[in-house]
């Protein structure tokens, strides 16, 4: 990061996928070009000099990169940014005779690269002009759930690429869940040889009243399902890091393991058939749930690079747990008085577990019932309350509460296939995490915001698509900009210019009445 590097090389690699889509629609008459001002997320800072550049021209003209933290904090004029917004800070300008990158890091010659990209794909002619930014949280994210249904890895390497224009840098996996097991995992082949797989391909004709349905053989014809081996995920994860994308993996538990149970019936409470209530989770009593957890845990420690491990601990019903045997034993033995308490001494020991090989966790903010492990981040979906409770405690919180930032709700009265409540995009930009009544001595716990496309109302991937845009656009200016930034009427004017571009790239945004 420190060392100096000056490199001067042509634009037309960084600017081949997006030509095709510079000459038309013009949605700009403003003399000069394109500005700063049109771009999403919209810059900390810019400056608009006399004259612009063809888009054709800019892509050929000469690149000079220089990568050096001082010269990046000379251009901040003694602002202080955390050592984080630092790496992704730039300064780009853009000038007849050629565009200039300053950044302490390559993640921020990306951002800037990423700004160009937008300014050059918005018109036909970029103004003359400068910009500094930064971000302003480290977590701007997007979650895929692919167990209900399955995309795969060309439509999330499509989406990663989004999230880049977007500068959001944040992949959540959702891999595993009550439909299916989307990881391979070679400790449990049942989990992929099994329950990767199910006769119905719509996720509502297969779990009826929240029991689910069957799972059949890999293999059996008409079968929906599929999985990630490794090496797709190794190929995502190569991607991903070219776009300074963590993904952030999440294997659930105690909840959300109907798949678990039936590829492996002994995780289950030790209880008879008949007398079982709840039909997702794994029985923390037993100690072959945590052998199971630590080697599936293992191998997916091998696979991700992320500090962290998503561990779901999200609606696990525990009436189970009041009557099984082993998870009685375990309470007794370790003196716990509830079954929240039950829950707490499972997210705790996993995250032992996670902290001996170098992993931090993070939970769904059900992880604060029964107590907080201790260097749990908390994701907050049930609005912002949980995360607001972990922040008191002392915790990191990332923030993705479900009437702001739930992209699987509808955006208008009449949309396709959607979850009942109304999150339009307004909606989805107005949600701001700092308006909530965080302190400044405690607002370096927000680590950020995050939205989350649920999918068991999103089977094809035109409809995922048409969920996650333009809604991601916001979640990625709220995470990026300044909230003196933010103005919604035109940010409106930018999201019908960009929405237009991202079509002809071929992304299928959401047309708003
Ligand atoms: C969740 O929506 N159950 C995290
Ligand atoms: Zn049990």
């Amino acid at each position: 990061m420190k060392q100096i590097q000056i490199i001067i090389k042509t634009l037309s690699v960084s600017l081949a996928v997006l030509t095709v889509t510079c000459c038309e629609p013009k949605h700009y008459e403003v003399a000069g070009g394109v500005q700063p001002k049109d771009i999403i997320p919209a810059p900390v800072e810019y400056s608009v000099q006399s004259g612009s550049i063809g888009t054709d021209e800019l892509t050929n003209l000469p690149e000079k990169v220089r990568i050096s933290e001082s010269a990046v904090r000379r251009r901040l004029k003694g602002r202080k940014l955390e050592d984080w917004q630092l790496r992704s800070a730039y300064w780009l300008k853009i000038g007849k005779k050629g565009v200039k990158i300053e950044a302490a890091d390559q993640e921020g010659v990306f951002y800037a690269r990423q700004s160009l990209k937008m300014l050059a794909s918005l018109d036909s002619s970029v103004a003359c002009c400068t910009i500094l930014d930064w971000p302003r949280f480290r977590h701007r994210g997007i979650l895929l759930d692919e167990s209900r249904h399955f995309q795969g890895k060309d439509f999330v390497k499509k989406q990663m690429e989004m999230m880049a224009l977007l500068k959001m840098n944040r992949f959540h996996f959702h891999l595993v869940d009550n439909p299916g097991w989307r990881l391979q995992i070679d400790s449990y082949l049942r989990l992929t040889q099994l329950t990767a797989w199910r006769p119905e391909a719509e996720f509502w004709d297969w779990e009826v009243d929240e029991i689910g349905g069957e799972f059949v053989e890999e293999g059996t014809p008409g079968a929906y399902g599929g999985y990630y081996t490794k090496q797709d995920i190794a190929e995502i994860l190569a991607f991903a890091d070219e776009r300074h994308i963590e993904v952030i993996p999440e294997i659930e538990m105690p909840g959300h393991n109907y798949e678990t149970r039936a590829a492996y019936p002994e995780l289950a409470c030790s209880l008879p058939e008949s007398e079982m209530s709840d039909r997702w989770e794994l029985c923390p009593g037993k100690e072959g749930t945590y052998d199971f957890l630590e080697k599936v845990l293992l191998e997916v420690f091998e696979l991700f690079p992320s500090d962290y491990i998503h561990i779901g601990g999200d609606e696990a019903g525990k009436r189970n747990w009041e009557r099984c045997p082993d998870c009685q034993a375990r309470m007794k033995a370790e003196g716990l008085e509830s079954v929240e308490e039950l829950q707490s001494y499972m997210i705790r020991r996993m995250e032992r577990f996670a902290h001996e090989h170098g992993k931090r966790i993070i939970g769904w903010d059900e992880i604060l019932e029964g107590g907080l492990a201790p260097d749990a981040t908390v994701m907050s979906w049930h609005g912002t309350e949980g995360g607001l409770q972990a922040i008191a405690e002392g915790h990191d919180v990332i923030f993705t509460p479900t009437h702001y930032y739930y992209l699987d709700y509808h955006q208008d009265p009449n949309q396709y296939r959607a979850a009942g409540r109304y999150v339009p995009l307004e909606k989805v930009y107005s949600f701001d995490p700092m308006e909530e009544g965080i302190t400044e001595a405690d607002a370096h716990h927000v680590l950020g915001v995050q939205g989350n496309l649920w999918t068991e109302h999103v089977r094809e991937a035109w409809h995922a698509e048409m969920m996650l845009y333009p809604r991601a656009f916001a979640i990625a200016e709220t995470g990026w900009s300044p909230s003196t930034r933010k103005d919604y009427p035109n940010f409106e004017r930018r999201v019908s210019a960009f929405s237009e571009v991202a079509r002809t790239m071929g992304y299928n945004v959401y047309r708003r009445p």
